[in-house]
């Protein structure tokens, strides 16, 4: 048995000295960089931004995308569930803005297959902004200068809301976080991160987390169970992907959500239930694996998530257009 031991924990001990030589190409790790972006329509983006931070697309003119995916605050509203339209309580968490832009679907079922898919959503969305498509569009349309922007940029006076969730979806493609420590590290730099980081890594890849959180956006790229070896009790309101496919094996099924900046992004899991990222780590080794991770290792992990908090995008103020006295006014009902 002694003997079995040492020859495990050489064995492990080899693995370990394998994947961390010094300096070697890191491409074949199951994580990518996140790479900057190119802006390549600087008006679109700037109206995007614009429309984002803009509460009058709300029902209250009180609401903005900004409320529930602060920018300020990781892309998110840091509560267990998003607080809409006349304070209500929303039935699930706000997922991050940032690096939306490699998610293979938005919303934690996927409804939506795209950024400009999506941004029509939480408009006309009762619990959210509650307002309607053409409300909105009634309201910037009465704004002179937001005709003479959408003017500027699309070429019509006309305003539409597929300009409008084109110009946001722009906008967020352009909140990626390049450069983390992490990052840094796959980009060869050994000093990048610490030991205790590196190990971190090295147990979330041998405990096999990257089969589901991989690539870029260390997420956002396929659908599992939220209880794939052990049932998840907590939660009995959301039924996560069936929602979308109507297919019983897709009840609480979910989106693997980016573990990007996931040090900002607290509470976790789409119910919010967690706050500490060491409970979620143990959760996911249990329900997810069905292996055990210790307090030593689930520390070691988490020190290795914190190095994905990334370069977040320097966002100025936009000013807006002030409204005018035919501007539609807020509804509070
Ligand atoms: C009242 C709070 C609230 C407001 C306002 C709001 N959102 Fe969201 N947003 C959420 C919640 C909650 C979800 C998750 C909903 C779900 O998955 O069913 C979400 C999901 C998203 C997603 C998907 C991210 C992912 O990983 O799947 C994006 C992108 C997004 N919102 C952008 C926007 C934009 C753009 C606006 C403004 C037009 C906006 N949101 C307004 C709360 C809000
Ligand atoms: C079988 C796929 C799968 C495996 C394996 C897996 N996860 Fe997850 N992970 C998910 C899903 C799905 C969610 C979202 C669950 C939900 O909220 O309902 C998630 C959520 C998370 C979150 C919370 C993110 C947030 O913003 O709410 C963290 C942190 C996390 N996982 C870390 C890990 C770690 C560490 C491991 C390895 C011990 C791991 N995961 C293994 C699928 C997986």
């Amino acid at each position: 048995m002694k003997y079995l031991i040492v020859i495990v924990s050489t064995v492990l001990v080899l693995a370990t000295a394998v994947a961390t030589v010094p300096g070697a190409s890191r491409d074949n790790e199951p994580l990518k960089p996140i790479e900057p972006y190119k802006v390549t329509q600087p008006a679109k983006v700037e109206l995007g931004k614009m429309l984002f931070f803009d509460p009058r697309l709300s029902k209250s003119g009180f609401i903005s995308c900004n409320s529930c995916h602060n920018l300020a605050t990781g892309g998110v509203d840091n509560l267990p569930s998003s607080i809409g339209h006349k304070w209500q309580l929303g039935p699930i968490n706000s997922p991050t803005v940032f690096n939306a832009s490699y998610n293979i679907a938005q919303f934690w079922d996927g409804r939506s297959k795209d950024l400009q898919d999506q941004a029509g959503g939480p408009i006309e969305n009762p619990m959210e902004m509650a307002g309607s498509h053409s409300l909105a569009i009634e309201v910037l349309q009465s704004i002179p200068g937001y005709v003479k922007i959408f003017k500027n940029v699309y070429g019509t006076e006309k305003i539409n809301i597929n300009d409008v969730t084109d110009a946001i979806a722009e906008f967020e493609k352009t909140l990626v976080t390049p450069d983390s420590r992490f990052d840094q590290w796959l980009k060869g730099d050994d000093k990048a991160i610490t030991k205790t980081e590196l190990a971190g890594y090295e147990l979330f890849k041998g405990k096999a987390c990257t089969t589901c959180h991989m690539g870029a956006a260390v997420g956002g790229s396929l659908f599992q169970k939220m209880g794939l070896v052990k049932p998840y009790t907590k939660d009995t309101k959301t039924l996560g992907r069936y929602e979308v496919t109507k297919q019983e094996s897709d009840k609480y099924v979910f989106k693997v959500p980016t573990l990007r900046n996931v040090e900002l992004t607290y509470p976790y899991f789409h119910d919010g239930s967690l706050w500490d990222l060491k409970d979620v780590v143990k959760t996911m080794a249990d329900i997810q694996l069905g292996i055990p991770v210790n307090d030593e290792e689930a520390d070691k992990i988490v020190a290795f998530l914190k190095t994905l908090t990334g370069t977040i995008p320097e966002v100025s103020i936009p000013i807006l257009p002030p409204s005018v006295p035919s501007t539609p006014r807020p509804q509070m009902d």
